[in-house]
């Protein structure tokens, strides 16, 4: 059954259709307006962008998008402009991809799909291509203990196998290039019983 979800949901339009099933245009409005607030004319960074959803809600910036899935990439290729560059790679390799400087980078709904070793190895990545000063969101379903059980069972039940709790989330920054601004848990992005934990952390 897992399988077949997760087949399905590699295909960029069933990954949409599910998106909007869930509300998700409303989590990532709210991701945009409290916790990205991106500056015009500065230098972005979407590293797990998916078929770059959020590209529009970001307004005059200058945006990279990285995916592995090159099925999210093409569906994503009417997003494409002066502004927008859309790369097919593993984020592993973000550091060969001569990107960067940026100003603000983020992660939405990637961490959980990625090992520790990964994750940590990719923030140090991210801070390599940051200004100093420069601002990491991040935003992953959270095993939040005053969540609802709902919410509980559907982060258990997707397809990313590293959903964690807030201090599984937050040790991933333990010795980084970053300051925490902001750790917070959200049970208001999207629609139905969901519970996000959202970094914003600052490069030094
Ligand atoms: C839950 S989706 C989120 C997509 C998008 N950020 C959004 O908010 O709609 C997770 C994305 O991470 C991508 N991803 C997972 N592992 C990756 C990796 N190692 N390198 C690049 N992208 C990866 C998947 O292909 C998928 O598009």
């Amino acid at each position: 059954m897992a399988t077949l979800r997760d087949s399905l949901l590699k295909n960029a339009r069933w990954y949409a259709a599910c998106q909007r099933l869930v509300g998700a245009d409303r989590a990532q409005r709210r991701m945009v307006a409290d916790h990205l607030r991106p500056v015009a004319g500065s230098a972005v960074l979407d590293v797990g962008c998916g078929d770059a959803h959020v590209r529009p809600l970001l307004g005059a910036v200058d945006y990279v998008g990285v995916d592995l899935n090159d099925n999210y990439i093409d569906a994503a290729v009417d997003k494409v402009d002066d502004h927008t560059r859309l790369l097919h790679a593993d984020v592993a390799s973000l550091p060969g991809l001569g990107l960067g400087p940026f100003d603000l980078a983020m992660a939405l709904g990637l961490q959980h799909h990625l090992p520790d070793d990964v994750v940590r190895n990719l923030i140090e990545d991210v801070a390599a291509v940051l200004h100093p000063g420069g601002r990491y969101v991040t935003m992953d379903p959270v095993f939040a203990p005053d969540g609802r059980t709902t919410a509980r069972v559907l982060a258990a039940l997707d397809r990313g196998r590293y959903v964690r709790d807030e201090p599984g989330y937050v040790r991933l920054f333990d010795d980084s290039p970053f300051e925490l601004d902001v750790v917070r848990v959200r049970h208001d992005l999207l629609p139905i019983p969901y519970s996000h934990l959202v970094i914003e952390a600052r490069r030094r």
